[in-house]
């Protein structure tokens, strides 16, 4: 054993994510499986939840919580194919909740799936070469990058990057085919697997232990930062000239998640480490992945991420860390500019002369009401469809490449199922919101279902002082983990309490510098009060070009954050 957080010992004694997790589907006196079988199936992909909504009844009625998992696929730069579409939609529909989440990791979710139901899942998946392994755990986890519709030639670049990176740094164990797929213990049983998984051999990379804490990578083109690169452990800049890609700056040491109450947990922005060529990137990515095996904290989860062994060594000696494994200095990083972290919407012809079409899909969640047949109307496209699809890192949908020929079809449909809304608000456009209830056993209060209610609040506000169009990026999460990166919006409003929020504003545009908490504890339905003033003085007083997060520091809303460990002071 290596450390004495829990889930080390959970890792060592699991037989390489292997565990009871088998015995455990069988067992069909419970929906649930065992805690320690709860930390090994997250490096498969899944989580078990139950419905919040009917907890409290379900107790009085003196029966078991409404178990069910939630699962999420590896989808390395978030592109895929209308048959894998499909796929996703069919697995909706017959063994989850019959909607789709699109994370804001670029990837799908499904929630409300039965422990009955995982393995007829996963297979089906595997039908159309798509995977949940590493989704999830103290692993390297599905890799975003730009989707970058208009400039296709940087797109293919970086997005061979991030499957390239992801496979690579996938677990090596053969649990996850044996477990979901009903393959064999590999060539030759249990025997052989004993022997080859003794030791680090079989997990070259990560060992036995794999990593302290989960590990995040993404890949940015610049001018946009739509992945959020400073919210990750791992990222690459692309440094293009003309249609060329010629290195990447290498970024470490971002994070989102913290505690409420305990200022030695943080939100972290990345440090920029050094530049690589293209050539280098995947060693690049191996090493710190190694460098953060080798010296994360393994006594302490909440310590563990990569943004505190980054935060405790310091920039320089980190770097120096990683150039010693990778037996080569990095050179110093290269100029580079952000300017947004949202998406653009609507059709856009990109490079290759193909059209994109990016549609905005509120807080991710495709799914059909009466009013609204989204589900139903991107089923109609997939069927047609010849190009691909590309998840942003906003939680919406590129339908993308598509041939001049069949645009006029395509925009048929999307009219008839009235998926081209892009004439939303400039708040409206960059607003995220987090899963929490009723799935998420996290969650301190709503957020993708109150989120919404909000903006529309908000948008009065903005509309009012003649601000419609305005880009704001707003964020919201029910708890402060922070799977939404509200510490990067403009105006992030984090879960303390049922119904109750921290306000935090000043965050810049571009994604670079995190927000300030404003208000502590205030109850949703006070927010727009909160900010009807803020909202004003910013009409009447804005430069011109200044975005929100940057005046309400320039008029000391809030101070500015300059680094993690200056965001509670
Ligand atoms: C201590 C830190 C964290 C914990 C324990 C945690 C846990 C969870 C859980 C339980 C869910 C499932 C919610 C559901 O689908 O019902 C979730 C969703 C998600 N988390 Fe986290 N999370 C943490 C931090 C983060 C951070 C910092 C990011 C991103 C930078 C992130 C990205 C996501 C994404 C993309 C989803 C999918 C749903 C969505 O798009 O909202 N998580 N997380
Ligand atoms: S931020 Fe908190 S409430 Fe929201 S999905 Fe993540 S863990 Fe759950």
């Amino acid at each position: 054993m290596v450390g004495k957080a829990k889930n080390e010992g959970v890792k060592d004694n699991s037989n390489y994510l292997r565990g009871t997790i088998k015995e455990g589907l069988a067992d069909q006196i419970t929906g649930a499986i065992s805690e320690d079988d709860q930390i090994l199936t997250k490096f498969h992909g899944m989580y078990q939840q139950d419905d919040r909504d009917i907890r409290a009844d379900r107790r009085k009625k003196f029966l078991d919580k409404a178990y069910s998992f939630m699962i999420r696929v590896r989808l390395p730069g978030g592109t895929c194919t209308p048959e894998q579409w499909l796929k996703m939609d069919y697995i909706s529909d017959n063994y989850a909740n019959h909607t789709i989440k699109i994370t804001t990791r670029q990837t799908f979710q499904f929630h409300g799936v039965i422990k009955n139901n995982l393995r007829d899942s996963l297979q089906e998946m595997n039908k159309v070469c798509l995977d949940t392994i590493a989704a999830c755990g103290d692993v390297n986890r599905t890799v975003m990058c730009n989707p970058n519709p208009h400039e296709s030639a940087h797109h293919s670049v970086v997005l061979k990057l991030a499957r390239d990176i992801s496979n690579h740094l996938l677990p090596k164990t053969a649990a996850y085919h044996e477990i979901w797929l009903d393959d064999e213990l590999l060539e030759g049983g249990e025997e052989k697997a004993e022997k080859d998984f003794k030791g680090a051999e079989e997990e070259p990379i990560y060992g036995k232990h794999y990593l302290p804490r989960k590990f995040k990578t993404v890949i940015a083109v610049p001018p946009v930062n739509d992945v959020d690169i400073f919210a990750h452990c791992l990222g690459f800049i692309a440094i293009t000239e003309g249609d060329k890609v010629i290195g990447y700056n290498v970024t470490v040491g971002g994070g989102m998640g913290m505690t409420h109450g305990d200022t030695t947990t943080f939100p972290r922005t990345a440090d920029l480490m050094g530049f690589c060529t293209v050539e280098q990137a995947v060693d690049v990515a191996e090493k710190v992945v190694i460098a953060q095996r080798d010296l994360g904290n393994r006594d302490e989860r909440k310590w563990a991420r990569l943004k505190y062994t980054v935060e405790k060594l310091g920039i320089a000696k980190f770097r120096e860390e990683v150039e010693n494994r990778l037996g080569y200095k990095l050179q110093a990083p290269k100029p580079f500019k952000f300017e947004s972290t949202g998406d653009r919407y609507g059709w856009i012809k990109g490079s290759d002369n193909k059209w994109h079409c990016t549609l905005f899909i509120q807080n991710g969640r495709v799914k059909d009401t009466k009013n609204f047949p989204m589900k139903t109307g991107l089923r109609e496209i997939a069927k047609i469809h010849k190009g691909e699809y590309r998840l942003t890192n906003n939680q919406n949908i590129i339908i993308s490449s598509v041939d001049e020929k069949d645009k006029p079809q395509i925009e048929k449909l999307l009219k008839e199922y009235k998926l081209d809304t892009f004439n939303q608000s400039g708040l409206r456009k960059n607003s995220m919101a987090c899963v929490a209830l009723p799935t998420c056993g996290l969650a301190l209060a709503e957020s993708e279902r109150y989120l919404p209610d909000l903006v529309s609040e908000l948008e009065q506000e903005f509309e009012k002082n003649g601000l419609r169009e305005e880009p704001v990026v707003i964020r919201m999460t029910g708890c402060p983990n922070g799977c939404a990166r509200p510490y990067l919006a403009e105006i992030g409003l984090v879960g303390t309490n049922p119904g109750k929020y921290n306000l935090y504003l000043g965050a810049a545009f571009d994604g670079s510098r995190l927000n300030k908490l404003f208000k502590k504890d205030i109850e949703g339905v006070k927010v727009r009060e909160t900010l009807s003033p803020v909202i004003a003085d910013y009409a009447k007083n804005k430069a011109s070009g200044e975005h929100f997060g940057d005046f309400v520091i320039r008029k000391n809303y809030v101070k500015a954050t300059t680094a993690g460990n200056n965001f509670h002071a």
